[in-house]
């Protein structure tokens, strides 16, 4: 491939060059048969734009409010994790670029970086991702440091009662970097000879028993605003605005 890359499909060309195996898979990959990751890249091949003609864009202005924060276009940095696996300086770096295009970041509790890293490594608005965890004290001590670390909200993820089957981390026999946000508290050490060293971990640590009530626990122990993350049906969407309206 010539110079450099000019649309995500080239980077990601670039990625699986310059990554091992292991760690591009994990980046790239998706659960089982990989049907959703599929079907997502073909639901934004199927959004045909309508162009309206004779408007003046002369001055484009994209940006929006996100819980009363600017952002400089209506997206936002999905937390995902362990990014010293792709670069070394990991979760500190994706901050620096979050921090320039003026757009928030959401920082995952599984990242290579510490909360106290990131939030000392530049400006910019940030919310922190919570998997909650079966040991509930290591959980309420993440969003205490990510409260006093002057993070602005909580992405609550709802989606991974247990991980997803990971055929390509299974086959790499992925082996799970050192958490940051969890040294001394979770020992990633785990065995599993069968396959993915992550997948066993997340298997052992996560909080499978999650359900509605928790929410009312989670807002117990911060006065940060909440936003659930992994929302998959509307009728799940129906009741979290219930919900949010009940408080
Ligand atoms: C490599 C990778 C790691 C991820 N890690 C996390 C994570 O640590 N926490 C989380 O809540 N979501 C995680 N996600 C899910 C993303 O935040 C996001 O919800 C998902 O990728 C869907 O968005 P997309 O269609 O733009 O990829 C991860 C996704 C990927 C691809």
């Amino acid at each position: 491939m010539g110079d450099d890359p000019v649309n995500l499909n080239e980077y990601q060309e670039l990625a699986k060059q310059a990554l091992p195996k292991m760690y591009y898979d994990y980046f790239a990959g998706g659960s089982e048969d990989q049907h959703t990751l599929k079907e997502n890249v073909e639901a934004f091949k199927r959004i045909t734009l309508r162009p309206r003609i004779l408007v003046d864009v002369s001055k484009i202005d994209m940006s929006t409010t996100i819980l009363g924060y600017k952002t400089s276009a209506p997206i936002m940095i999905a937390p995902t994790g362990m990014h010293k696996l792709a670069h070394p300086e990991g979760e500190v770096l994706t901050a620096r670029a979050a921090g320039a295009c003026n757009v928030i970041m959401g920082l995952s509790s599984v990242s290579t970086c510490t909360i106290e890293e990131v939030a000392s490594s530049c400006n910019g608005v940030r919310f922190f991702q919570l998997y909650v965890l079966k040991k509930r004290e290591i959980s309420a001590m993440m969003v205490k440091r990510a409260e006093m670390n002057g993070f602005k909200a909580i992405l609550l993820t709802v989606d991974t009662p247990k991980p997803g089957r990971r055929e390509a981390d299974i086959k790499n026999k992925m082996i799970a970097p050192q958490l940051k946000n969890f040294e001394g508290l979770v020992s990633t050490n785990v065995e599993d000879d069968a396959g993915s060293q992550i997948e066993a971990l997340a298997a052992r640590t996560l909080d499978s028993s999650l359900s509605w009530k928790d929410i009312a626990w989670l807002k117990s122990i911060t006065k940060l605003p909440i936003l659930v993350k992994g929302i998959l049906t509307r009728e799940d969407g129906k009741a979290m605005s219930l919900l949010s309206l009940c408080n």
